[in-house]
């Protein structure tokens, strides 16, 4: 895939971690008047996101739009790519990539058999879940007349258990299967799961932390000791790689050490 085309690329939680690292990254790979824009909770987050990328490319137009979507509505949701596209047209664009990268881990100090709070899993299904489809119904409709690369962050947790993380794992597997069905109704769309690896993000310490689980906690402490945990750079760099080489098939679950 040649990424050098005049791209609306637009990366969820990008004010810090993985979606910082893949925001700068990918605006280094694609073309002079392309748009990026970037989405998460914290303003100051995605404005030093947005400086870094600025400071490499100056012939890239970078928004950004603070939005909490945990709680968004598809209005809120629509509003924020019809203002991001302000000035633009669709049509404008060679392309269009989306990377539903925002997630959380949910409470990982309990096990299974303890999550009877109702509000709680609506909560965490609406972040991780809804609004990543929702958003994405969103962009598929803004951008139906033109080539469209759609990007799920997914995790090897979305495809294999570990204890105290249910939250996580069934939220990770279910958005997953959602974008594997859009890539088997979709053929002239591609849809990409890629999965980062252990990175060395605020996400990682939460679980290295606070996990019920000791096994899980001293495995993640034994990473960073042994410095065998991945950089948002080395990950992305491989997730820039299998876009570019795309041999995966549309919907696949491609992981960093695929
Ligand atoms: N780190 C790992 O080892 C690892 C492994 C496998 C998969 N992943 C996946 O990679 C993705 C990025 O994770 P990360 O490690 O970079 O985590 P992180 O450092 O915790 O970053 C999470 C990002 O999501 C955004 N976010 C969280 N809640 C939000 C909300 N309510 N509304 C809007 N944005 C929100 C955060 O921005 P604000 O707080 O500013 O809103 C932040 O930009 C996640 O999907 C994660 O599941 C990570």
């Amino acid at each position: 895939m040649d990424l050098n085309k005049k791209t609306y690329l637009l990366i969820t939680g990008a004010s810090r971690g993985i979606g910082r690292t893949m925001a700068i990254e990918c605006s280094k790979k694609i073309a002079p008047g392309s748009l990026v824009v970037l989405l998460a909770r914290s303003e100051s987050g995605l404005n030093k996101t947005k400086d870094q990328i600025s400071s490499n490319n100056k012939s890239i137009i970078v928004r950004t739009i603070p939005i909490d979507l945990a709680n968004a509505q598809k209005s809120e949701l629509q509003k924020a790519i019809l203002t991001s596209l302000e000035g633009y047209n669709a049509k404008d664009f060679e392309r269009a990539l989306i990377i539903h990268n925002a997630g959380s881990l949910g409470d990982s100090t309990k096990l299974a058999k303890e999550l009877d709070d109702i509000d709680y899993w609506v909560d965490y299904y609406k972040l991780n879940v809804f609004s990543v489809t929702v958003l994405n119904a969103v962009f598929m409709k803004e951008f139906q007349d033109i080539e469209k690369v759609v990007v799920n962050i997914t995790s090897l947790c979305g495809i294999q258990p570990f204890p105290s993380l249910s939250y996580y794992c069934s939220g990770k597997a279910s958005r997953e299967m959602y974008f594997k069905v859009l890539a088997s109704e979709e053929p002239n769309v591609v849809v990409l799961n890629y999965s980062p690896g252990p990175v060395d993000t605020e996400m990682f310490h939460e679980i290295q932390t606070n996990s019920h689980d000791e096994n899980l906690r001293s495995s993640f402490t034994e990473q960073l000791e042994k410095r065998t945990v991945l950089t948002t750079e080395q990950t992305t760099a491989k997730f820039l790689s299998v876009l570019e080489a795309n041999k995966f098939k549309s919907g696949d679950h491609v992981d960093y050490f695929d």
